[in-house]
């Protein structure tokens, strides 16, 4: 294999303020400075995953302006591939982002560019996929694309991991490739209320139950990830929990994003599913510890550190 892990997603740059509260409807608060992060839910995987040492590259497009550059720039520090990092059509995406004290976000994002990456786009980069041991996928980039993704690594025998974030509901044969399908609590409970499953409902269900549930709709592995509290496991063999270091949370942005890609990245490499999620719950927690999302990335010897 050419490479670890190919990413097919996102770029975009996160506009970010600090508030004390966020504001309610017709309601202005003032925050910090803004900062302007390279982020994006694609991106942030690809860069996770090079700078833990795996052999990565993106698939994906940003504007010709500032944005696009900042994004290129923060992708080749990071070592990722960028042959198949696609310029035109629309400005970046770009993410407005509020954190709060805590250290917990909401984000709105303006696809731009990512929603001009198409099937065709996919298709004409078959040999990267082809090349990879896992794509990894998540959903700020248009459904048929995504699909597209799929069926091209189902054809060259590549394994699938998709974010479904933001969650949509999913085709059947997106949903059965996934190995694993990796939702936080929000994008279980989604998934979960969609396929009319009593689970949905989180006061009478646990995270195990969720991941039971949401395995009973496809896939072929299920990871949910319960931030501080860790992250939940399910495949054929059954359903177990893996607990998270404790640290103090800074800024969780792009965490999520982190997680997936440390998780990728070790499956493609033989592990098992409980020692990939093992690193991957230690990736995440180093990534809260950081403002921003790319540049909160730990390397290996960092995460081997803690
Ligand atoms: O998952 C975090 C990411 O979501 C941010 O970097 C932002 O760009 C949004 O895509
Ligand atoms: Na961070």
């Amino acid at each position: 294999h050419t490479y670890d892990l190919v990413v097919v997603g996102s770029a975009n740059a996160d506009l970010v303020v600090r508030v004390e509260r966020r504001p309610g409807a017709g309601e202005t608060v003032l925050g910090s400075d803004l900062a302007t992060h390279a982020g994006g839910k694609g991106a942030n995987q690809a860069v996770a995953a090079a700078r833990l040492g795996a052999g990565t590259a993106l698939l994906a497009r940003v504007g010709r302006d500032a944005h696009g550059r900042l994004l290129a720039d923060s992708l080749g520090e990071a070592g990722v591939d960028t042959s198949a990092l696609l310029t035109g059509g629309a400005p970046t995406g770009v993410a407005l982002i509020t954190v709060d004290p805590d250290g917990n976000n909401s984000i709105v994002v303006a696809p731009g560019a990512n929603a001009r990456l198409t099937p065709e786009d996919v298709e004409r980069a078959e040999g990267l996929l082809a090349a990879a041991r896992v794509v990894s996928l998540q959903l700020e980039i248009p459904l048929d694309t995504v699909a597209a993704a799929v069926a091209t690594a189902a054809r060259n025998g590549t394994r699938v991991v998709l974010n479904p974030s933001p969650p949509v509901p999913l085709p059947a044969e997106v949903l059965a490739a996934c190995d694993p399908l990796v939702v936080n609590e929000h994008e279980a409970r989604f998934l979960l209320d969609l396929a009319g499953d009593p689970a949905a409902d989180a006061s009478s269900a646990s995270p195990e139950q969720w991941a039971e549930a949401l395995l009973a709709t496809g896939p072929r592995s299920v990871v949910v990830t319960l931030g501080a509290a860790g992250a939940v496991l399910a495949d054929a063999t059954g359903a177990a929990r893996v607990a998270s270091p404790r640290v103090e949370a800074v800024d969780t942005t792009g965490a999520g994003d982190a997680f997936t890609a440390a998780l990728a990245w070790r499956l493609g490499l033989g592990e098992s599913l409980t020692e990939a999620v093992r690193l991957a719950v230690r990736v995440g927690a180093a990534a809260v510890t950081r403002p921003g999302a790319q540049e909160s990335y730990p390397t290996l010897d960092e995460v081997a550190a803690r």
